[in-house]
């Protein structure tokens, strides 16, 4: 390099180095300085930052390439786990915070010293995580009708989530789902937009509630809450035939009365980022559509968060997926995305987004709005003042107390469709003094089933031994009945053997085993074998309960006249026992539906409201019982 060069390249460094120290006529920089206003520490970080640094703020990438050295060469604003990815197998609170610890000095070492916000998906509980309280999926909670229940379950799960030194979260998942053939349906609260908008009070649960000043914009209260997601914007469960991350076909009328209502609430409580839906409206992808992402959501709805893709959104713009990943890049930023959940290829995305800058097809004006949005949280939630974990929190991780609480929902969502062939002879609640009792089927001892999808991996689990430390129902069956009783566990058992068995009743527990997005799509909803002849083989042989584990409504017409009571129990997580409170009366029957019960699956989709709504349970329905103490 010639000496004219070397004096050049000299002077540029110590600019930018004088400018990084804040030597702008002032002392400390005004960013670093927390009692200066939001807006001031905002823009004045944003003046010293390079377009590399804001693009790097820009990119969220999964833990498995986040090493110290990618972070801090490139700038990461934001690290991921995906479903599943943990830095150990049964990984330990500790494992959890040292990793975090790591990446975080990784992201601090830079010129800025901007923390970087590392990012899971606690959907119903720490989910991720072995010996984390695993809460009822959403379909349950809906059933309960209780917003401040949602908001206790809110703030158990960030405890949780702190105690291993992660302050993000990719939840409250806010679907509408309107057919119970998609995937996610599970995800979704309810049928009804009223019910969602109602349980997005677990949203200050996550993040603490904000004060007044603050309402309608990010916030989080503190060290011992998380910022939020509100997620996938929008009409990710309105697609056709339920198909994941298809087409929702709909008027913007109708996308406004039945899909966006919950983001209304998101906002007015704070929520910090909206996550885009795969989905498409009307044909266009929700990842490339400015009228929705940016015109209606931040200008209309004047949302002040951050807007983060999808995992590989940007991707999927385009058919096939990353076909085109320049015009993904371009399509995706232009509509509004500010942080994109990359998660793999960053250099892609920052070469990418660098040569759409420079040559002026994105304005550094969107790139700034999107960096200002990632900044604004970061401020809003202390994270340049608090960047490490809370070693103090590591107790909190599966605490009896938040056992307790998944208990209690356990109890309120499940819902009572049938008790007894004849009203005046309910069966339910069972009495405790009940002698030689059967309990068969694959869901009743088996942990993961009950848990579902989003559970220690992605897809979730089968088996009970050392799938995560909870209960299952049986466990909590056994637990519950009077000494004398005899309880016998026969997940398949002959009719020979149940029609000998010399049983006063018998508990039927089946259900689907955990899926999670596109692998729980499906098309005729039966109960999966040897759910319905384990149903017919004990049920014709003795009086009998029925409790099923599913994430949605499924085929049960066909045998309800041979049941003599049935009982939908969801995906309740890990506190099983809180189904033989309800069922041997401790505590009454309350939850309501939170989804249309069709008759036949032709029906579908069927939702409250319809023309020939013709249900075999309507939206809404539950019996209830009176406890027996
Ligand atoms: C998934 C899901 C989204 C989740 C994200 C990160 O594909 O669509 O709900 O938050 O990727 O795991």
């Amino acid at each position: 390099m010639s000496h004219i060069w070397r004096c050049v390249h000299f002077l540029v460094y110590c600019c930018l180095m004088l400018s990084s120290v804040g030597v702008q006529g002032s002392g400390y920089p005004k960013y670093k300085d927390p009692k200066q206003p939001l807006n001031v520490r905002i823009k004045d970080l944003l003046s010293r930052m390079t377009l590399a640094e804001k693009i790097g703020q820009m990119s969220q990438i999964e833990r498995s390439v986040a090493t110290p050295d990618v972070i801090t060469n490139y700038f990461i604003g934001s690290v991921l786990s995906g479903g599943g990815s943990v830095p150990a197998p049964k990984a330990t609170v500790q494992q959890w915070v040292s990793m975090v610890t790591e990446m975080q000095k990784a992201a601090l070492a830079t010129r800025l010293g901007i923390p970087m916000i590392y990012g899971i998906d606690a959907v119903h509980g720490h989910n991720n995580v072995y010996k984390a309280t695993i809460f009822p999926h959403n379909i349950g909670l809906g059933a309960t009708r209780d917003p401040e229940l949602a908001r206790k379950i809110g703030a158990a799960v960030a405890l949780e989530v702190r105690a291993t030194g992660i302050p993000y979260i990719f939840a409250p998942c806010i679907a509408v789902c309107r057919d119970p053939r998609w995937g996610r349906c599970y995800e979704s609260f309810s049928e009804d937009p009223k019910v969602v908008q109602m349980m997005t009070k677990i949203i200050p649960g996550f993040q603490g509630e904000a004060p007044p000043s603050s309402k309608g914009k990010p916030f989080v209260v503190g060290t011992r809450n998380v910022a939020a997601c509100a997620k996938h914007y929008v009409g990710d469960g309105g697609t056709y035939m339920g198909i994941n991350e298809n087409n929702t076909i709909i008027d913007f009328r109708g996308l406004l009365r039945i899909h966006m209502p919950p983001y209304y609430n998101a906002i007015i409580e704070s929520v910090s980022t909206v996550m885009i839906s795969y989905s498409s409206w009307n044909g266009v992808k929700m990842h490339a559509n400015h009228f929705l992402v940016t015109d209606y959501l931040k200008n209309k709805l004047k949302f002040k968060g951050f807007v983060i893709s999808d995992w590989q959104g940007l991707d999927r713009i385009t058919s096939p997926p990353g076909s085109n990943y320049h015009l993904s890049v371009k399509l995706g930023v232009l509509a509004g995305i500010d942080m994109i959940m990359i998660p793999y290829n960053y250099t892609d995305l920052i070469g990418n987004l660098t040569s759409l800058v420079h040559d002026n097809t994105i304005p550094m004006s969107r790139i700034d709005d999107a960096v200002s949005r990632i900044l604004r949280v970061k401020f809003t939630m202390g994270l340049f003042e608090n960047p490490f974990p809370d070693p103090s929190l590591a107790g909190e991780l599966g605490k009896q107390e938040h056992r307790d609480l998944a208990r209690e929902a356990v109890r309120k969502s499940l819902v009572l469709l049938k008790n007894g062939k004849y009203k005046e002879k309910p069966v339910l609640p069972l009495p405790k003094k009940c002698g030689k009792i059967l309990v068969a089927g694959s869901h009743a001892d088996n942990l993961g089933y009950q848990c579902g999808g989003w559970t220690i991996t992605w897809q979730g689990q089968g088996g009970n031994d050392n799938v995560t430390v909870g209960t299952t129902i049986l466990e909590g069956i056994k637990s519950t009945v009077d000494g004398s009783a005899q309880v016998v566990y026969s997940e398949e058992p002959s009719s020979d053997f149940v029609q000998k068995g010399g049983f006063s009743y018998a508990i039927v527990v089946v259900g689907e085993p955990p899926y999670a997005e596109t692998q729980g799509d499906n098309l005729n909803l039966t109960i999966p074998a040897p759910g319905p002849s384990v149903i017919e083989t004990v049920c014709s042989k003795v009086k009998c309960i029925v409790v099923l584990i599913s994430g949605r409504p499924l085929v049960i017409e066909p045998y309800i006249n041979k049941i003599d009571a049935f009982v939908a129990a969801w995906l309740p997580g890990t506190e099983g026992k809180g189904v033989a409170d309800v069922l041997f009366g401790d505590y009454s029957f309350t939850g309501k539906l939170s989804r249309t019960w069709f008759k036949s699956i032709h029906q579908v989709p069927m939702n409250l409201g319809d023309p020939h709504y013709d249900p075999l349970f309507p939206f809404g329905f539950g019996l209830e019982t009176q406890p027996s103490y």
